[in-house]
């Protein structure tokens, strides 16, 4: 059976052998359980990431179609609270602004179709988040900071684009610069790295070619080219890796995959042998997805373990967006078709 294109969304999980079933209410309960375990040192070590952990966990229970186990008014309470009168937003109440942050306050606020409440509390709510974006931009060579600090990456300028773009406001800034960017970070094995000259990486991939998508550009792409390099990154355990030598990755099944999708190669690797390592990846009994079999599990390999099993249509799941990481049914009211 091919799950590629095998049963298809909405059903037939029952029928599935032990060994590739999903523990769908164990996810649940996993993502649940991350606020409640306040008096647990790994709860504060992690305080630096905490919007980021809120925008995995409701995008992972989303794509389990279970968006209502978490209550949307607690969860937006805490994201206004992280806004800061620049339009940016922190990682957690008090912390510095940053561009990450404000990315996943943004999709978080788009996936509850909340941007009418952040109007009617913050007037100009969304531009003022914008305006706080577009200051990012190096007009000369159209790449972003992550803040005021500097640090350029080509991380910063995907997520600008992601979250303009969800807000209708792309037109902040020099769309055409950022390509421009891009196109300079492109190396010769078809792949991209964090700046110019930089090792081609998957991770830096899917942002330079989310970017390209929400400008309308991926005919700059060698498709082939790359999505050779990017179908190289399965190993034989049916796992992705995110770089040549580097051993296998739950996130990549989520950094690969997308990209291969944008480049409509997904076809090039084997999608059974991958959808059965994600499962392996699975805590059946305290649910959550780690980063290889039997290590500790964390939100952050749980989305993208969800969101890789969705791009390999795992019966059930809601489709994701490989552009934004988020469900398609929230991208396709903000975003028109590529
Ligand atoms: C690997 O990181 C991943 C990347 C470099 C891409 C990160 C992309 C973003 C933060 C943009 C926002 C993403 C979404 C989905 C909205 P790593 O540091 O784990 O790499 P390593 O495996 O080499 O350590
Ligand atoms: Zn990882």
């Amino acid at each position: 059976m091919s799950l590629v294109s095998g049963p298809g969304r909405g059903g037939g999980v029952a029928d599935l052998p032990a060994e590739m079933r999903l523990y769908v209410d164990k996810h649940v309960t996993y993502i649940q359980s991350l606020d409640t375990r306040k008096d647990e040192l790994e709860y504060w070590l992690t305080e630096h990431l905490r919007l980021n952990g809120l925008y995995w966990g409701l995008t992972a229970l989303h794509l389990l179609g279970r968006l209502d186990a978490l209550p949307r008014h607690e969860v937006l309470e805490y994201v206004f609270s992280c806004l800061h009168e620049s339009g940016g937003f922190g990682a957690a109440p008090g912390h510095d602004a940053h561009m990450l942050y404000t990315v996943s306050g943004v999709q978080i606020l788009a996936t509850l179709d909340a941007f009418d409440e952040l109007e009617a509390r913050v007037k100009g709510g969304r531009l003022k988040i914008g305006q706080y974006i577009a200051a990012l931009q190096d007009r000369e060579t159209g790449t972003f900071a992550g803040d005021e600090w500097g640090e350029r990456d080509t991380r910063f300028l995907y997520g600008a684009l992601n979250a303009l773009s969800l807000m209708g406001l792309l037109h902040l800034v020099d769309v055409d610069k950022a390509v421009e960017h891009v196109q300079s970070c492109a190396n010769f094995d078809g792949g991209y790295g964090t700046s110019p000259g930089a090792e081609s990486h998957s991770g830096q991939i899917f942002t330079c070619l989310g970017a390209l998508s929400i400008a309308g550009r991926l005919d700059l792409v060698d498709r082939d080219k790359l999505g050779a390099w990017l179908s190289e990154r399965q190993l034989k355990n049916g796992g992705l890796n995110g770089r040549p030598e580097k051993k296998e990755d739950v996130c990549y099944s989520w950094w690969v995959m997308s990209s291969l999708e944008m480049l409509n190669r997904l076809h090039w690797i084997d999608g059974e042998k991958l959808t059965s390592f994600i499962l392996q990846c699975q805590d059946p009994e305290l649910g959550g997805l780690a980063d290889r079999p039997g290590d500790m599990v964390d939100v952050f390999h749980t989305v993208f373990g969800i969101a890789g099993l969705s791009l390999l249509k795992y019966p059930g799941l809601e489709e994701v967006d490989p552009v934004y990481c988020m469900p398609k049914a929230v991208t396709s009211k903000y975003v028109s078709k590529r």
